[in-house]
């Protein structure tokens, strides 16, 4: 590892090509997301080894409910199945794990399995992983603006105390403004994903299904990372 690495804070990755990677192969859908489930675990750990501190997975979008049937309910069993292994691998490796999106439509199982993974993980320190399930970008806005409108009815907020520090502590996590995104399997796009908090991020798009995004393959994200040069709306120098 090249120790003069800037390590962003805050990473963003929008999981994609699960698909198109099994159908290269002659495989199910539901294979695909069994490969990304294993290199999703491989990247988290790989993160923390780095030295991120937050790491944001676009794991399953609002939309997705409108995949077939079969593909969300692999999916969401999936997610269940995974409290029992490879959740407890990120837990004992001292990673917290949060989560960011809306509860309805998902599954009482998968509600109740993502509580108890909250739970025993609260107290980890060294990383948090926050996935992004049941997440819209736009989504997140309406419900922050919700959640601040009715402070203001109720009287506990006025208008003139509304800051850019109020959007913040209203989304549906604390967490700081993203660094960098990357979106893997070809597409340059950012699909609803973390509006906000991706305002002054920087966007990498490896050419790679998720199955295939290997441990050097991120190391080489963080290295295109330390490429640009960052300007947050100032002069370049
Ligand atoms: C995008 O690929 C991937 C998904 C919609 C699901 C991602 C899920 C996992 C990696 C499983 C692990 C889940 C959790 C919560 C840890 P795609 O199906 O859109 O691929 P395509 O664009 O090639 O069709």
């Amino acid at each position: 590892m090249n120790e003069n690495l800037i390590i962003p804070t805050h990473v963003g990755i929008i999981v994609d090509g699960n698909g198109r990677w099994a159908q290269m192969r002659g495989l199910s859908r539901s294979e695909g997301h069994k490969a990304g489930l294993f290199r999703l675990k491989e990247i988290c750990i790989y993160a923390k080894e780095l030295g991120i501190k937050y790491l944001s997975l676009y794991v399953f979008s609002t939309e997705n409910f409108k995949r077939e049937k079969k593909e969300v309910q692999y999916l969401m069993n999936l997610f269940v199945n995974l409290y029992n292994d490879e959740f407890q691998e990120l837990i004992n490796n001292g990673i917290k794990v949060i989560f960011s999106g809306r509860k309805n439509p998902l599954p009482r199982k998968v509600l109740d399995a993502m509580d108890k993974i909250v739970e025993n993980s609260a107290d980890n320190s060294e990383m948090v992983v926050n996935f992004c399930l049941n997440y819209g970008g736009q989504t997140e806005l309406l419900d922050m603006t919700k959640k601040i409108v009715q402070q203001v009815v109720d009287g506990k907020k006025k208008i003139d105390d509304i800051t850019l520090d109020t959007i913040q502590e209203n989304l549906y996590q604390k967490l700081p403004m993203l660094d960098y995104v990357i979106r893997t399997g070809g597409e340059l796009r950012l699909s609803n994903f973390m509006l906000y908090q991706a305002s002054y991020a920087e966007f990498y798009f490896p050419k790679i299904y998720f199955p295939d995004f290997k441990k050097n393959d991120f190391y080489y994200a963080i290295v295109e990372f330390n490429k640009r040069n960052r300007r947050f709306g100032g002069n370049a120098s």
